[in-house]
């Protein structure tokens, strides 16, 4: 079944651990924690000393998302800090495979991100390496921005890469997911939705991760097809 990652960018930096624990409660099955540098994208989040007090405050799983310029100069703050799977981008500077060799020497999980201008094929030589890959829909940076549908052939292209390899690789999926494009997304083959706004701006968030998990069409959604 298609995993929810509900990103943290949209709760309430104030109430963070009553925000996490409310979309574990109702049902997502990771935490997609985006950290930014103001380097590598035009925006600030969280550093490792907000992680840990993440890790402290719950026991989900910790997709952390880094969007820095030089990952290896903070991988194991991150990796200490509580991270269960690191999302590096392929754009960053640093030797990728030694990045995702410390992720695995240390027992967690290793991603690589690409964002909207790379081609799907820049990833194919580390699939086998990889817990799994992150197909950016959004320019990353910001939350609430709207999905890019060129991201659905990239998604296709490594799907039957890595069904071709039989790879136990997982195809992530970021940025403007709501429920109207999410089963565009689940067809084309992702196994991880990201949703930021989509989950914490809805009015019932148990009922909009079940609709983004269903992979199909919402009757409610905003500007639904079906609605028409
Ligand atoms: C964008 C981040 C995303 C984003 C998702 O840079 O990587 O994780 O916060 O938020 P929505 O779902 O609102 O696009
Ligand atoms: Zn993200």
């Amino acid at each position: 079944m298609v995993k929810i990652a509900p990103s943290i960018l949209s709760a309430d930096f104030a109430n963070l651990g009553r925000d996490i624990d409310r979309v574990l409660k109702a049902g997502a099955d990771w935490i997609h924690v985006d950290i930014m540098d103001g380097h590598f994208v035009p925006n600030l989040s969280f550093g490792p000393p907000a992680l840990r007090c993440i890790r402290q405050a719950t026991e989900g799983f910790l997709d952390v998302h880094l969007m820095i310029e030089k990952p290896e100069d903070y991988l194991d703050a991150f990796l200490q800090a509580g991270a269960d799977l690191v999302n590096f981008h392929l754009e960053s500077q640093g030797d990728l495979y030694s990045l995702i060799r410390r992720v695995k020497q240390a027992g967690k999980q290793a991603a690589l991100t690409i964002k909207p201008a790379t081609p799907a094929e820049a990833l194919f030589p580390y699939l086998p390496l990889l817990d799994m890959v992150l197909v950016m829909s959004v320019e990353p940076g910001f939350g609430g921005q709207k999905f890019m549908p060129d991201s659905l052939e990239k998604v296709r292209l490594l799907r039957q890469q890595i069904d071709a390899q039989s790879l136990p690789c997982l195809i992530e999926i970021d940025g403007g997911i709501n429920t109207e494009n999410a089963p565009l997304a689940i067809e084309a083959g992702a196994d991880v939705l990201v949703a930021g706004s989509a989950v914490y701006g809805a009015k019932d968030i148990k009922e909009a991760i079940v609709q983004l998990r269903s992979g199909q069409l919402s009757l409610f959604s905003p500007g639904s097809r079906l609605e028409a």
